[in-house]
């Protein structure tokens, strides 16, 4: 529940703006709501502004509005910590995602560990697993002529590949499906808890097994493994693992929502991919650029300057690839959807040390699963009498997205 957070005595007042992430125009889950279009009026406004009511549970944050800020931030883990240990405060405890919410050196240690499980080469053992969960999905829908993207294609495609990537079994998806509804987009907060905490119960536990019962899978893996001589304690086991799954599902899901979005309408965007198959992977880009999903949020260490304000340590800031990734200066004409743009250095997948760890395999979900719509199904449109509905918040995404075919 966002509250009303005071506003620190350091803050400027003309830097305050009314402006959030969760509920400004077209942030809340509306009917034709845009929450990317809706940030493109940051760009007449100052590089850095304070909004003081940013988070899920109500705190300020800075807001950078210039991408080339952002990289300074992201850059400069001696200032800025990615430290927030979120998942757990929300249950009253205190541990950190790994590697999300470690600073180097420490981080570098974790991230070198697990570099090797999400190589290119190992997600490339994954893509036919990948391509037939989309395949066998589309093909569940494809006759009725029409569907309801998020719940029937774009999160059970997520799901499912992130139990195929901790091989654990088809038959959970049902609960794994629940459990993450609650924890993204919880009906009440105590929704969330419940979810949280069952999720951290069945990975202990699964993480109790294969100490016992080591198989060739993800977590037998992470148990087994050793850090600066030593094994890894249950927190970091458990810190990895709750990473993994919520870091894959809510990203992968939206961009899939986005995508499928806007090929529904623009028509000729469509047309051009059913042409010529071999730009998807160009278009994937540029769309993940375009409706970039993640805002990233770092704590000054110290005192500091930046973009020309005085941070206090403890400050909030944010750094939202939505934003970065429509600034006119990196981008010419951000706002347009150009599947031939060229220098896409684009920072959907995050900028620094904790660039995205699964972004080859999520390039491949995106990539896969549009080549197997344009394959599978039809032309399709907006179905008649509905509207997309999108919604802000830490992770962007698509609420629901009805489309129909002939
Ligand atoms: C389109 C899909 C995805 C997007 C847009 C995305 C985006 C991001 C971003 C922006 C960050 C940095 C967050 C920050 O610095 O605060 C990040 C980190 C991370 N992502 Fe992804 N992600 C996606 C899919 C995935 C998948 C499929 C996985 C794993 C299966 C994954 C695992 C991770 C991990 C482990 C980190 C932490 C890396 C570190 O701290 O060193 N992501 N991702």
């Amino acid at each position: 529940m966002l509250t009303n957070a005071e506003i620190p005595s350091h803050v400027p007042q003309d830097l305050v703006s009314s402006f959030n992430f969760w509920t400004a125009k077209d942030m809340a889950p509306t009917p034709g709501g845009d929450p990317h279009l809706s940030l493109s009026a940051l760009r007449k406004g100052p590089r850095i502004f304070y909004s003081p009511n940013n988070t899920r549970d109500g705190q300020g944050t800075w807001v950078l509005t210039s991408i080339d800020d952002m990289r300074t931030v992201l850059r400069d883990t001696e200032t800025f910590s990615s430290h927030r240990s979120i998942f757990a405060s929300a249950l009253g405890e205190n541990w950190p995602l790994i590697p999300l919410e470690i600073d180097p050196p420490d981080h570098s240690t974790f991230r070198k560990l697990l570099n090797p499980l999400f190589s290119p080469q190992r997600m490339e053992k994954l893509e036919a697993q990948v391509r037939q969960r989309a395949i066998d999905l589309i093909e569940s829908f494809k006759d009725k002529g029409s569907c309801e993207v998020m719940s029937e294609f774009a999160f059970p495609y997520a799901v499912s590949i992130f139990l195929e990537f901790l091989g654990l079994p088809k038959e959970r998806m049902k609960e794994f499906l629940d459990w993450a509804t609650n924890l993204l987009h919880p009906a009440t907060p105590q929704h969330r808890t419940d979810a949280a905490m069952e999720v951290i119960a069945y990975l202990d536990d699964l993480a109790k097994l294969r100490r016992s019962t080591p198989a060739d899978d993800f977590m037998s893996f992470v148990v087994d493994a050793e850090v600066d001589g030593r094994r890894l304690s249950d927190k970091e086991v458990r810190g990895i693992a709750v990473l993994v799954f919520i870091a894959g599902l809510d990203t992968v899901a939206a961009g899939i929502g986005f995508d499928l979005s806007h090929l529904a309408r623009h028509q000729d965007d469509q047309q051009t991919l059913r042409e010529k198959p071999e730009m998807i992977p160009n278009a994937v880009e540029e769309l993940l650029r375009a409706y970039s999903t993640v805002q990233m949020v770092r704590v000054a260490k110290q005192d500091t300057e930046l973009a020309g304000v005085q941070i206090k340590a403890g400050d909030l800031i944010t750094c939202a690839s939505q934003i970065a990734n429509r600034d006119p200066n990196e981008f010419p004409d951000p706002d347009k959807i150009d599947f031939e743009r060229n220098a896409n250095r684009h920072m959907a997948f995050a900028y620094g040390v904790h660039r995205c760890l699964g972004s080859h395999l999520a390039r491949r979900e995106l990539v896969a699963s549009l080549e197997e719509w344009m394959k599978r199904i039809p032309p399709f449109r907006v179905k008649n009498g509905t509207e997309p509905v999108a919604h802000g918040g830490f992770v962007f995404g698509v609420q629901s997205l009805e489309i129909s075919w002939d």
